[in-house]
């Protein structure tokens, strides 16, 4: 009886939070229940949307995407290469538009996948092993716990999903770690 319990006051909670600092105690419940009742809610961006609740305890879902997403406006309003923008949520994950040019840094997600898929111009993913090169409209999954290299010769444009908190260097860091951010 007490998780429905705990679910309904969650909730209660939630829906009075639907404002800036809401977002924020959404966060840290989301952090403390894991996968309980707010496993399911989102919390991004400027523009919270309750897109659903059913009963108490159940299905609510906040999500920053209100509205579909233009690639190409987004990417207008990236200025630097390999800083990657947060466009949208996928459950824990983040899908984010990347700029690059030139080598970014070689390391590793030891703990994830990393979803690459080019939208503009070619990429070379090197491996220690091998090199995948993709064009426009070509994807590529790096396994978890493989060192890669993105590489491009001249501009290209990414989009990138992996889990929401992957750092872009992974275990390497350095100069070309990027803050999450989202436009
Ligand atoms: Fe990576």
């Amino acid at each position: 009886m007490w998780p429905e319990l705990l679910g309904e006051l969650l909730v209660d909670l939630i829906l009075r939070l639907i404002d800036d600092s809401g977002r924020r105690l959404g966060r840290a419940a989301s952090r403390v229940w894991g996968e309980g009742v707010a496993s399911g809610m989102m919390f991004e961006g400027e523009e919270p949307w309750l897109s659903s609740c059913s009963s108490a305890g159940r299905a609510i879902r906040l999500s920053m995407m209100e509205d579909k997403i233009n690639l190409a406006e987004k990417l207008a309003l990236v200025n630097e290469y390999w800083s990657p923008a947060i466009v949208g949520r996928l459950n824990d994950y983040k899908i984010q538009v990347v700029k690059v040019k030139g080598e970014f840094t070689w390391h590793t997600h030891a703990g994830t996948d990393e979803f690459f898929l080019v939208l503009d111009g070619e990429l070379a993913i090197r491996l220690r092993d091998r090199e995948v090169r993709l064009n426009a409209g070509e994807v590529f999954v790096v396994p978890r716990g493989v060192e890669h290299c993105p590489f491009a010769e001249t501009d290209c444009q990414l989009l990138v999903i992996e889990p929401s908190g992957t750092v872009n260097t992974g275990e390497a860091g350095g100069d070309l770690t990027a803050e999450e951010r989202s436009i």
